[in-house]
């Protein structure tokens, strides 16, 4: 048995039809992530960051190499089997938190469980849980217009996890949010992490956001270039990402 959740083994990706102007916007990338991981991916605008998260969520195919998560092989998957792998095993956190206005915290938490066709009596004990490693029980009630940006997140948070996802996918999740929302988020994610065990994969290009993370990987022009481990504090890895990031920067 392997403990990782993610296995994407010397993985390309080039976009563009065959004769036409191609792309290669991902070369031979292979890496791992582990249950319980919370991992960042940084790299220059243009890298490949989305790339590699939306092959990873399943949401765009590769042209070669391959692809496991909780070990199963997703690049062979067609369409239908993609879909429902990812309602089952992803949890996605949006920018834009993305909630329904028209429906109740508690009715979009629920969403992806009836989307699922999970019976009225199963959701509530597992919305309910959800709700309260999340603290927000008592909005359950309330509709997203009536909440605070940080309430919005945490029900967002909540709808991303209450089907028991095998792990949380953000690209820049805390892209469109101010600094106190942002650092809410954060640390919403560091107790996901920390005190349940939660998979996370985060994109960002914003050294703070990235120093929450316990893993850094940096990918330039489509490649694996490095990789950084948290040891210290977060303010000793935020300064050691500082570096590689300027060391990125003369580089290219
Ligand atoms: N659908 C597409 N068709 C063709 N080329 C694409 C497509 N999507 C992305 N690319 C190219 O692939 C490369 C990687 O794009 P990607 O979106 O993964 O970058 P990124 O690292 O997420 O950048 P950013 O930090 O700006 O979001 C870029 O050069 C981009 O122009
Ligand atoms: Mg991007």
């Amino acid at each position: 048995m392997t403990n990782s959740v993610v296995r994407v083994s010397n993985v390309e990706k080039v976009y563009g039809k065959k004769g036409e102007n191609q792309y290669k916007a991902l070369n031979n990338v292979s890496m791992e992530i582990d249950k319980g991981e919370f991992v960042g991916i940084m790299g220059p605008s243009g890298s490949g960051k989305t790339t590699l998260l939306n092959v990873i969520s399943t949401l765009d195919g590769i042209s070669n190499g391959k692809i496991q998560i909780d070990g199963t092989d997703i690049t062979t998957m067609n369409q239908n089997q993609l879909a429902d792998f990812r309602a089952q095993k992803l949890g996605f956190i949006f920018q834009d938190f993305n909630l329904l206005e028209s429906m109740t915290v508690y009715e979009n938490i629920a969403l992806p469980l009836s989307l699922q066709n999970v019976s009225t009596k199963e959701i509530s004990p597992k919305v309910h849980a959800v709700a309260k490693t999340l603290d927000i029980e008592p909005i359950l009630q309330k509709y997203p217009a009536q909440l605070s940006g940080g309430q919005k997140q945490r029900s967002a948070a909540a709808r991303a996890l209450v089907h028991n996802p095998s792990m949380l996918l953000g690209d820049e999740p805390t892209g469109a949010l101010d600094s106190k929302n942002a650092q809410s988020l954060l640390e919403t994610m560091t107790h996901l992490h920390e005190d349940h065990n939660i998979t996370i994969m985060m994109v960002t290009h914003d050294a703070n956001a990235a120093s929450y993370c316990k893993r850094i990987i940096f990918i330039q022009d489509g490649e694996l270039y490095k990789e950084i481990i948290r040891t210290g504090t977060r303010e000793e890895f935020f300064r050691q990402i500082l570096d590689e990031l300027a060391a990125l920067g003369t580089q290219g």
